[in-house]
């Protein structure tokens, strides 16, 4: 007998239209409680139409790890499908660059599942700033990541450097950059600083040595990552900014959320003139964005260099085809525009009352007690998740699929550990 696929994302018309065609497979169903229970149904997801997807779960509960099989079953989708879509993966801790390589590890899991190891074409790419540390290392990369500095708003730099806007430095920061224009460096940004006659040499040189600083982020040149290199029609980029503090990730993520957006809203705007005039002329495919420690690009209190655009593209991002991938161990601690947005959760374990709570805003209409039920019920098992599906308002306990590549974010053990189911 055949084995009913249980569909999470996808609504009764799509069901209708497409089938199962453009969803891909998560993990299986978990029927029973606690240590009494097993593996029945396929659970696939929808990725035809955008989506917001929320991935929450206490350390070491499998969050990046079921984030990066999205990113594998999107590059596993049948030519049709995959040339329309695209993943940038924003790497914070360093761990996805392995996707290139097949989970020879877990050959025994991977069998039990019916599936192979598989390393994926991913293109890894750095800070322009940071080859040599990663030439030095031995690091492999793909491309580079660049920012000219006559792209970055007076919102962007003040952000970043954590000034206030109507404070002296901000005004004065604000006065230099209307007096530049073209692409200028940020030597030239010095220069003018030097030259301003209204503010006093400590605040000029209080606003220099904050430029002098940025040069040393790693991102800076004269010539910008166009971002077509990051949304390649099937492909998936990861980009590494784990070496980086926090103020430059949320600058990073702040300049290419706001790229992406502007690029498929054009997109947009070409594949509907597409079918009226009746020729293909895509060039930036939708696209997923998948996110780790998403909670510190877009907290809960306070703005970043990265809340501006991150915010537009959750609440904006549906029609220009932008769907987010969205991890955090603290939705509490995340902004609740991209909770209240999410339209499915996968929740691995989590324990504290302020999360589980927070939980409750993605579905209203569901009671936060069968949340939590659920949330307590799964097996203690890594990869076990509850999946919230906003638009069947349904939850299932599922196990989420072993990796085909290399995960690298595997926790250090002593001893050498054996799979347990
Ligand atoms: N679906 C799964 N199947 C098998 N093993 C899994 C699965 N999910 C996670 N694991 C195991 O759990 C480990 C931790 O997973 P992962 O790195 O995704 O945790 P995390 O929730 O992202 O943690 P952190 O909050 O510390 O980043 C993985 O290295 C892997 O060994
Ligand atoms: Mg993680």
């Amino acid at each position: 007998m055949a084995v009913e696929e249980i569909v999470v994302g996808r609504d009764p018309d799509d069901m209708k239209k497409y089938g199962k065609k453009g969803c891909i497979f998560l993990g299986k169903h978990i029927v029973g409680k606690g240590s009494d229970f097993h593996l029945t149904n396929p659970v696939l997801m929808d990725v035809l139409r955008p989506h917001i997807v929320l991935v929450t779960g206490k350390r070491g509960q499998g969050k990046s790890y079921s984030a990066a099989i999205i990113a594998e079953e999107i590059m596993k989708l049948p030519d049709d499908i995959k040339s329309n879509l695209s993943c940038l993966m924003i790497d914070t801790m360093g761990i996805f660059w392995s996707m290139k390589n097949p989970n020879d590890n877990d050959l025994l899991l991977l069998n039990k599942w019916g599936m192979k190891p598989l390393g994926f074409n991913v293109k890894n790419i750095v800070p322009v700033g940071l080859v040599d540390f990663y030439d030095k290392a031995g690091i492999a990369y793909d491309g580079t990541f660049s920012i000219k500095p006559s792209e970055l708003s007076a919102a962007d730099w003040a952000l970043t450097f954590n000034i206030d806007i109507f404070e002296p430095l901000g005004i004065l920061l604000e006065r230099t950059l209307k007096k530049l224009s073209g692409n200028y460096s940020i030597e030239d940004i010095i220069d003018e600083i030097e030259k301003d006659s209204r503010t006093d040499n400590k605040d000029k040189m209080a606003l220099e040595n904050r430029f002098v600083s940025a040069k040393g982020w790693g991102i800076f040149s004269d010539k910008a990552t166009p971002i077509e290199e990051f949304l390649e029609p099937g492909g998936t980029a990861i980009l590494d900014v784990s070496l980086q503090e926090w103020n430059v990730r949320n600058l990073m993520v702040g300049i290419l959320s706001r790229e992406v957006y502007q690029a498929r809203v054009s997109a947009r705007r070409q594949e509907e003139l597409a079918v009226i005039g009746g020729e293909d002329v895509k060039k930036v495919p939708m696209t997923w964005i998948i996110m780790d420690e998403v909670h510190n690009f877009i907290p809960d209190d306070g703005v970043t260099a990265a809340t501006k655009d991150m915010l537009t593209l959750i609440k904006q991002g549906r029609q220009p085809g932008i769907s987010l991938v969205l991890i955090t161990q603290r939705p509490n601690k995340l902004h609740g525009d991209a909770i209240s947005q999410s339209d499915m959760v996968i929740s691995h374990r989590l324990t504290a009352k302020p999360d589980l709570d927070a939980l409750s805003a993605v579905m209203q209409t569901y009671l936060l007690f069968d949340i939590r039920k659920s949330i307590s019920s799964l097996p203690r098992l890594k990869g076990a998740a509850v999946v919230l599906d906003d638009n069947s308002e349904r939850l299932f306990n599922i196990q989420v699929r072993p990796r085909q590549s290399w995960h690298a974010g595997a926790s250090p053990v002593a001893i050498k550990e054996k799979s347990v189911y």
